[in-house]
């Protein structure tokens, strides 16, 4: 198995609209675009979601780290700035204890029903984390679920677990729901090819491969 992977744009959107077109517009016809609504651009349905979704790509509104397999996109971490993705689950208890807002939230993940088991979410964190860096870096937040030593549906994940965040650097904060977390860390800077000096932007796609899975 050989996995890389691309950030989501205009380039990159057939491939993502395929892996949502899969899976029936996945929960239904959310087409990921429920943690991007403003208020009053709920229950639109999934025609709109998907022309929503794709409007925002078209205009850099809408971030993630896709992994491919070939020419397949076979998941995704959704990742954006606070202003980009105003929803979390859990609000009102995030926003009860809430400090300063971070730089940067991770979502939202979607792996392909067929390549679940296969390090293929842990994989598009890390992406999600290298492209964060190039654009700008700064602080994080997660708000996985603790299902340590336990297996659980994986519609409940959408978030991710916190074993993948702690893996990947990320420190508990504090609780938010009986299993959720807010998880944080810190992602320096990184300069890339095309933002040689400093300015944010996407570069090209990294590849990495997959961690062995278990
Ligand atoms: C949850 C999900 C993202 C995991 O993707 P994956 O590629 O199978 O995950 P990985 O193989 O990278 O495993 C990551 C960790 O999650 C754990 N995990 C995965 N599925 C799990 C489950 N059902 N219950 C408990 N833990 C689970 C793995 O054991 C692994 O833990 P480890 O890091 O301690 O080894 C995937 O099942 C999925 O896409 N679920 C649907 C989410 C959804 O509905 N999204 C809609 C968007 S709103």
């Amino acid at each position: 198995m050989s996995l890389i992977s691309k950030p989501l744009s205009p380039k990159t959107w057939p491939a993502f609209a395929r892996l949502v077109e899969r899976h029936g517009g996945i929960f239904g016809g959310c087409w990921c675009i429920s943690f991007h609504l403003e208020p009053g651009e709920e229950r639109r349905g999934a025609e709109a979601y998907r022309a929503m979704k794709e409007a925002r790509v078209r205009e850099g509104r809408a971030h993630a780290a896709l992994v491919f397999d070939g020419p397949t996109a076979v998941g995704w971490c959704q990742f954006g700035p606070t202003t980009e993705l105003p929803n979390i689950r859990s609000k009102k208890a995030y926003d009860e204890g809430r400090g300063t807002l971070p730089d940067w939230r991770i979502t939202c993940f979607f792996i392909d029903r067929e390549r679940r088991g296969e390090g293929v979410a842990t994989l598009a964190l890390q992406a999600a984390l290298r492209y964060i860096g190039r654009l700008g870096g700064g602080t994080v937040e997660g708000y996985p679920e603790d299902y340590t030593d336990e297996r659980t549906s994986s519609s409940f994940l959408c978030s991710g677990t916190l074993g993948m965040f702690q893996k990947a650097g990320f420190q508990k904060s504090r609780k938010i729901a009986k299993r959720r977390w807010v998880v944080v860390r810190k992602v320096a800077p990184a300069p890339t090819k095309h933002s040689p000096k400093g300015v944010p932007g996407i570069g090209p796609a990294p590849t990495g491969g997959v961690p062995p899975s278990g």
